[in-house]
């Protein structure tokens, strides 16, 4: 191959792998396999080993980052980087708005544009003659750091733009936010922890340090993502926000779906509400949304106060970062004997909800973070997650303090405590003669995903261990109306409702009897895996470990668990002096009769007539699979009220859709 053939393919082959890079990293839609990417990466890194003047700085190749620079070079900018003022409330919202109107002297709704506030990094890029030539993180607004090769790495980043309706521009300047996805940040934090390197508080934090990073080629390993918002400057054509969104996107620069055009602040209010509950599902923090007055002529009309513009606000969500004090550090005991420290905080609102505990794990995870009582940490809740401490704020620390160990006895019944090698607990030796080890082994057994036995809560559940009524899972079946009318706050009522759902749960299913069993390993799901592949309780308890590893989903692990369990003496005993007790089992329907084997149903939104649980129990017990997303797999989708995301998504693949009604409808005729 001659130079210019050379020069031919490597146009080429830009061209391919950055038509595959668009698709794949923006619209999850990829058009080749990943080896056959490679193998055209190869191809392209050859050609311009052997002609390095063909290496542009828009070539794909350049994505894997550039050797370490010393320092990052001051990028001094024409146009400061704003920031936001922010608000916290609907009235707030609602003044911003009225200042607005006053200020363009009308009376009629203002057209706004709604949009997430993604929690990242502000970067400011130019592109010119259609290629990515400079990058810089925002600084402070004038004066920013050049992060050039390092923005390179991010793979939905286009080196070079496409022409969209018009032709590219000469110079283009566009703003957004870089990224990482919350998923990727527990990765990334799993990895650091595992190569003792410091893990980061929050994914904006991690996108930050990626971001500023000296050597790109770390950089490179980070999935770092990036949404454009803004264009700083005048486009001809673009009149509104909303245009600039769609002519951004146009030149192929990823920009944020989520962004609507509201009329007035209500409409605007309404849309708050619901980024609000998109939230937790959305793959990116938010903290908040953007208020943008759409027209800018409009904008440019308001102007801007100081640093901040008068025709945008950022509408705030509550934080899920907080400062409190660490009152105390108690153990609880678990079912299994495992202590599990917990922090009892000073309560603080957290992203809406009172926080007054949040789990240390364990022993290790204490001496990562030392932890003491007295000190001042900063919490975080992000999702459904427990509150987690994300660090200590040392500074703040008392004098005198000292790290805080578990202790040698367990702090309910006084037995010595032992960490085994291999184990990340510490437990107490006590086993079922530990009242709460008993109590938490009851607990779980009655649970409602186990035995179910409806109405004996934590407090009888204390009450009968203390008495000495029960000692194991047996004697619950064998309490009676007189046994029970006898405990405090137990009216004749209560005591034969109990004795009705006592009866109730005697005959219960397979599956469910072998959960509340509470073997090490064995959860709902695992339970149901071995109900179906075993029928009966007999057939699990005389498996051998190869018959329990022949099933699909059964690990060494797991089957080294159940075979250790019962094996115990006093699990058999267990076992049978609940059958003595009248517990009989039914087996599950074999799989094939199962009118949804095979089938796979997404649940969404809110369910009146039955819980979402119970609807996902309900299904599962006819054999179908319930999957947390939809995809072009899901058979149907049951949609409650206010449905969101997930419901868009349905439509979109064309997804069978049912309401509630359909749905219970359904149900009622397979139950038959
Ligand atoms: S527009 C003049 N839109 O929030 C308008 N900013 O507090 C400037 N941010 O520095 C920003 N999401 O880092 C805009 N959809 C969005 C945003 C957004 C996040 C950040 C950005 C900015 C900060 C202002």
């Amino acid at each position: 191959m001659n130079r210019a053939e050379a020069a031919r393919r490597v146009r080429e082959l830009t061209e391919l792998i950055n038509q595959a890079n668009q698709r794949y990293y923006q619209h999850d839609d990829p058009i080749m396999s990943d080896p056959e990417y490679d193998r055209l990466m190869r191809e392209l890194e050859g050609l311009e080993e052997k002609y390095p003047d063909l290496r542009a700085s828009d070539s794909p190749t350049q994505r894997v980052g550039a050797p370490p620079v010393s320092g990052l070079a001051r990028v001094t900018r024409e146009l400061p980087m704003l920031s936001l003022a922010n608000v916290f409330s609907e009235e707030e919202l609602l003044e911003f708005d009225r200042r607005v109107k006053k200020l363009l002297g009308g009376d009629g709704e203002v057209e706004y544009a709604a949009e997430p506030k993604l929690d990242g990094l502000a970067v400011d890029l130019i592109y010119e003659n259609g290629v990515f030539a400079l990058g810089s993180t925002r600084g402070d607004g004038v004066t920013g750091e050049d992060i050039t090769p390092n923005l390179r790495t991010i793979r939905s980043l286009p080196l070079r733009l496409r022409s969209g309706v018009d032709a590219v521009p000469e110079r283009l300047n566009v703003r957004g936010e870089v990224l990482l996805a919350k998923k990727d940040f527990v990765l990334l934090n799993r990895e650091r922890e595992e190569t003792g390197e410091p893990v980061f508080a929050n994914p904006r934090n991690a996108a930050a340090g990626s971001l500023r990073l000296l050597d790109s080629r770390i950089t490179a390993k980070r999935p770092l993502s990036i949404y454009l918002y803004e264009i700083p400057h005048e486009v001809p054509g673009v009149l509104t926000h909303a245009d600039s969104l769609t002519y951004m996107a146009s030149l192929g620069l990823p920009v944020l779906p989520e962004s609507v055009v509201c009329m007035g602040a209500l409409e605007v209010q309404r849309r708050h509400g619901e980024l609000l509950r998109l939230r937790e599902e959305f793959p990116f923090e938010l903290d908040g949304m953007v208020v943008k007055v759409n027209r800018k002529n409009l904008q440019a009309e308001l102007g801007q106060v100081s640093r901040s513009p008068r025709w945008a606000i950022a509408y705030k969500f509550p934080a899920q970062e907080e400062e409190t004090v660490v009152e105390d550090i108690i153990s609880s005991v678990g079912r299994t004997g495992a202590l599990t420290p917990v922090a009892v905080l000073r309560p603080v609102q957290v992203g809406g909800v009172t926080v007054s505990r949040a789990t240390l794990h364990n022993q290790d995870e204490i001496d990562r973070k030392d932890v003491r009582p007295g000190d001042t940490v900063l919490i975080r809740r992000a999702g459904d997650v427990i509150p987690e401490i994300v660090k200590v704020l040392p500074e703040q620390r008392k004098p005198g303090s000292a790290p805080w160990r578990l202790p040698d006895r367990c702090p309910v019944c006084g037995s010595p405590t032992l960490r085994e090698e291999g184990d990340a607990a510490i437990r107490c030796t006590g086993g079922v003669s530990c009242p709460a080890q008993l109590a938490e082994g009851l607990r779980h057994f009655v649970s409602k995903d186990a035995m179910d036995v409806e109405g004996m809560g934590d407090k009888l559940i204390a009450q009968l261990v203390e008495k000495g009524l029960v000692r194991t899972p047996a004697d619950i079946f064998r309490l009676d109306f007189e046994q029970l009318r006898g405990l405090d706050r137990m009216a004749d009522k209560s005591a034969s409702n109990l004795v009705a759902a006592l009866d109730k749960s005697r005959r219960n299913t397979l599956a469910r009897f072998i959960y509340g069993l509470g073997v090490r390993h064995v959860g709902e799901h695992m339970a149901k895996v071995l109900a179906r592949a075993f029928g009966s309780i007999e057939a699990i308890q005389s498996a051998t470990l190869e018959q329990l590893l022949s099933v699909h989903e059964v690990g060494p692990e797991v089957a080294a668990s159940i075979r250790a369990w019962f094996d115990d003496p006093n699990h058999q005993r267990m076992i049978q002096e609940l059958f003595a007790a009248g517990v009989t089992l039914d087996a599950p329907r074999a799989a094939a009769d199962r009118p949804l084997s095979g089938k796979t149903v997404v649940l969404t939104g809110t369910m009146t007539a039955m819980g979402r649980n119970e609807a996902k129990q309900k299904l599962e017990e006819l054999g179908a699979h319930v999957a947390a997303s939809v995809s072009k797999k899901t058979t149907f989708v049951v949609a409650g009220e206010d449905a969101g995301g997930k419901l868009d998504k349905a439509r979109e693949l064309g997804v069978r859709v049912m309401n509630e009604q359909e749905f219970l409808a359904m149900i009622r005729e397979m139950e038959g």
